[in-house]
């Protein structure tokens, strides 16, 4: 299965990412997470990356199209396919990975749009705690069992720098200017998929086990 995952800032494309791993086995590709990795090592490319993550801006179209290139030539991809989550956002990038695909006779299965009212995002951004392990957590709407601190590995819990309220702004005119016109770009391609993420995770995680059972 290769899906890509669509939604605004905080709409629960990582948390609900997690679950479709376990479920259906796919690798997780998250641009950001990518970026962030870059960023910690200090790497020229997290050099880069840093100037607009910081500022809530995409990163340039070239910087990203090369990542997303290099992380689906690695093997791990070939063998249950592959998610990836926050990659494309801009048009440019939609056909870049239409062209990386078409080189490789192949396309996506699906673009699931996790929906979300705006109104509903800063809260969850701002809320969001993490984990090194990977786990994801939110203050009100999923706290870990002690406050803090991680359920699964047990360290202590950190917030992205970008999760401030005055980059989140930012984030959703970016994700409204230049990532909303993919959902039509699907649309127009047959495979768009949308799940109404107001619910409860558990809820949105259901819808979503729903909708991809269809491509197992
Ligand atoms: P990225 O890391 O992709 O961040 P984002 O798109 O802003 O999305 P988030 O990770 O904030 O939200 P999410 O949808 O994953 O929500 P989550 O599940 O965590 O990108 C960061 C930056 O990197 C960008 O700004 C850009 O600079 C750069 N970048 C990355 N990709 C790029 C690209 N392709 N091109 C250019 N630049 C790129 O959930 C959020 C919170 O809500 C959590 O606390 C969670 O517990 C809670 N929550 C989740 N679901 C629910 C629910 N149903 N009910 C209540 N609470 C919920
Ligand atoms: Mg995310
Ligand atoms: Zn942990």
């Amino acid at each position: 299965m290769k899906l890509i995952i669509l939604g605004p800032p905080g709409a629960g494309k990582g948390t609900q990412a997690e679950k479709i791993v376990e479920k259906y086995n796919v690798v997780h590709i998250s641009t950001g997470d990518i970026f962030r990795a870059n960023l910690k090592g200090n790497t020229p490319l997290g050099i880069k990356a840093k100037e607009y993550m910081d500022k809530g801006l995409l990163v340039p179209d070239d910087l990203t199209v090369e990542m997303v290139k290099d992380r689906l030539a690695q093997d791990d991809v070939k063998a249950n396919g592959y998610m990836l989550d926050g990659f494309p956002r801009t048009l440019a990038q939609a056909g870049a990975l239409d062209q990386m695909l078409s080189e490789q006779s192949d396309k996506l299965d699906c673009a699931l749009a996790i929906t979300v009212d705006y109104k509903l995002l800063t809260e969850r951004i701002v809320g969001r705690r993490l984990c090194k392990c990977g786990a994801s957590y939110h203050v009100s709407f999923n706290p870990p069992a002690k406050e803090g601190i991680c359920d699964k590995c047990g360290a202590e819990l950190y917030q992205r720098d970008d999760d401030k309220e005055e980059t989140v702004v930012t984030r959703l005119e970016e994700y409204d200017e230049k990532t909303l016109p993919l959902i039509n770009y699907y649309k127009d391609k047959g495979i768009l998929r949308e799940v109404n993420g107001q619910k409860d995770i558990a809820e949105v995680t259901a819808d979503i086990y729903a909708v991809l059972d269809d491509y197992r």
